[in-house]
């Protein structure tokens, strides 16, 4: 029998990339005006659920029902045909259009004539609507990625789409940003709509949805309506095991000031100045938290400190020595260690074994090497003893690094950086796209500097883990300082206004 109240059923199914099971046996089911989150941890098949229902992928096996009926979306244009959109983890919007322009792209209503002014009006109407405001006479490359995202939903809306999919919407926005969202959610659920809303975030599940589905390693592991489901359940479901991330103690002696930045500024790429002024101090055993919106300085600032791009002016002083124009290699040599964005790319060579990755950043020294010969078996040697202690699993010896897990790659970062014993540490987004147990192991290195005097930069724009891990945080907007405050008065509400440039606001 039909269940009308169903909008869509997923019986069994199963998808294979290359023989690795992304979805195995999975069971879902959507209602008609629910809000339904899809939780489970990175890699646990979320997006490929996701991309079936919308017509991006076809299932190997199982059965999918829509409204009842056994159905094949061949392609997303199919699926949106029958009112199913999705809004991407990476955004599909043409940049030189402008908002307007995208919302009419593929529209079947393009073929007739509707003018410029039409189709603005129309945007702008939804936007009002939806509270989705949007200037739909913008070009895409003008917007910020939270009014990216809006545009996306618009677009959606606009083709009258019944399920809305949203994939990790929450990743790129601002705490308010996000609040603004779950309230379009609700009020596309209360119109009839339904809304997938994915997340690896508890308190967002909790707050926004009707109901959640759990996966995890590609699988239906549970189930509930949202308001029965406690955290902590939810969580072991998602993980497998209990876990609770660690945190800083706040209870904590530091030392001298290891890192200031004074008066720093930095170019970008398109040589406008990215960082405009920025001065702070880390001290030893301290670990000072950048947060902002992506896209605000944080890597040109990084890039500044670390000897990548050398400061158009300023000082960057580590332990009382002026370093501002010494090279990345004399930096290192000074105790600067860095661990980057990209893990392979710029942190690590990923041709090469894990443990000749692992001996990279000390080869010049000894033990490494004697003259000019490289001494491979101390390179092997020392390799396997910190991926014993590291805990870095996956490694198969003489296979290039390339081939572990973001996490595994990650904790190998870090242990190069943090067996150089540096004064400072950089860390950029350390646990970013790591699963729980990954993010547990990189948060504990990451203390474990700190309580050895280590002087910590976490730029991150992850707001739970800046304010799980920092002592102090300042916040960064147009490539100034816009705010700073111990962790104690900082609170995700107070970020999140300067992270969008309200600086009187958060004040209050
Ligand atoms: N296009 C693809 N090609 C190869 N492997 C993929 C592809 N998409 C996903 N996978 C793999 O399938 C698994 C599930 O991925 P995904 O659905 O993206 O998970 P989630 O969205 O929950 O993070 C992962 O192991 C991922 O590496
Ligand atoms: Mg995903």
């Amino acid at each position: 029998m039909a269940d009308s109240t169903l909008a869509v059923e997923f019986r069994n199914i199963d998808k294979a990339f290359y023989g690795v099971k992304a979805n195995d046996n999975v069971n879902f089911q959507l209602r008609k005006g629910e809000v339904h989150a899809l939780l489970g941890e990175n890699g646990a098949g979320k997006s490929t659920l996701c991309s079936i229902l919308a017509g991006l992928y076809r299932p190997d096996a199982g059965e999918f029902l829509f409204e009842g009926t056994p159905t094949v979306f061949k392609t997303p244009k199919d699926a949106l045909a029958a009112g199913v959109g999705m809004v991407y983890q990476h955004f599909r919007l043409v940049s030189n259009l402008t908002v307007a322009e995208n919302l009419a792209l593929g529209h079947p209503k393009l073929g007739m004539s509707i003018s410029q002014a039409e189709l603005e009006d129309d945007a702008r109407q939804l936007g009002e609507e939806y509270g989705l405001p949007v200037d739909p006479a913008a070009r895409i490359w003008q917007l910020s990625v939270g009014e990216q995202q809006r545009v996306e939903i618009l677009k959606l809306l606009y083709r009258q789409a019944k399920i809305l999919i949203l994939d990790e919407p929450t990743a790129v926005l601002t705490p308010q940003e996000a609040q603004q969202l779950f309230k379009t959610m609700r009020q596309l659920a209360s119109e009839g709509r339904s809304v997938i809303f994915v997340s690896h975030k508890l308190h967002e599940v909790k707050q926004v949805s009707d109901r959640v589905t759990v996966l995890r390693d590609g699988t239906t592991v549970g189930g509930a309506d949202t308001a029965d489901a406690e955290p902590r359940d939810l969580a072991r479901m998602m993980v497998g095991r209990d876990l609770e991330l660690p945190t800083r103690d706040a209870q904590h002696d530091v030392g001298d000031a290891m890192l200031i930045v004074d008066d720093v500024r930095v170019a970008g790429d398109r040589g406008l100045e990215a960082v405009r002024g920025i001065s702070f101090e880390v001290r030893g055993g301290e670990v000072l938290g950048i947060s902002g919106v992506s896209g605000n300085g944080q890597r040109e600032l990084a890039y500044g400190i670390v000897g990548l791009r050398t400061p158009t002016s300023g000082t960057v002083t580590v332990d009382g020595e002026d370093v501002t124009s010494l090279s990345v290699a004399d930096k290192i040599d000074r105790g600067v260690a860095y661990v980057p964005q990209s893990r392979l790319g710029m942190g690590l060579a990923p041709g090469l074994t894990t443990e000749d990755n692992l001996g990279l950043k000390a080869y010049r020294k000894p033990p490494y090497s004697k003259g000019l010969m490289l001494a491979a078996s101390v390179f092997k040697e020392r390799g396997q003893k910190w991926i014993e202690k590291y805990d870095i699993r996956g490694v198969r010896p003489g296979l290039p690094i390339r081939l572990l897990s973001g996490g595994n790659l990650q904790k190998a970062l870090l242990a190069r950086e943090v067996e150089l014993n540096p004064k400072v540490l950089i860390a950029r987004s350390p646990t970013r796209g790591l699963d729980v147990g990954a993010t547990e192991a990189v948060r504990n290195l990451v203390l474990a500097e700190r309580a050895k005097g280590t002087a910590v930069l976490l730029i991150s724009e992850d707001l739970d883990e800046l304010l799980a891990l920092s002592d102090r945080v300042l916040v960064l907007y147009e490539g100034q300082v816009a705010g700073r405050m111990p962790a104690e008065e900082a609170t995700p509400e107070r970020l999140g206004l300067l992270m969008a440039g309200h600086k009187e606001e958060a004040a209050t």
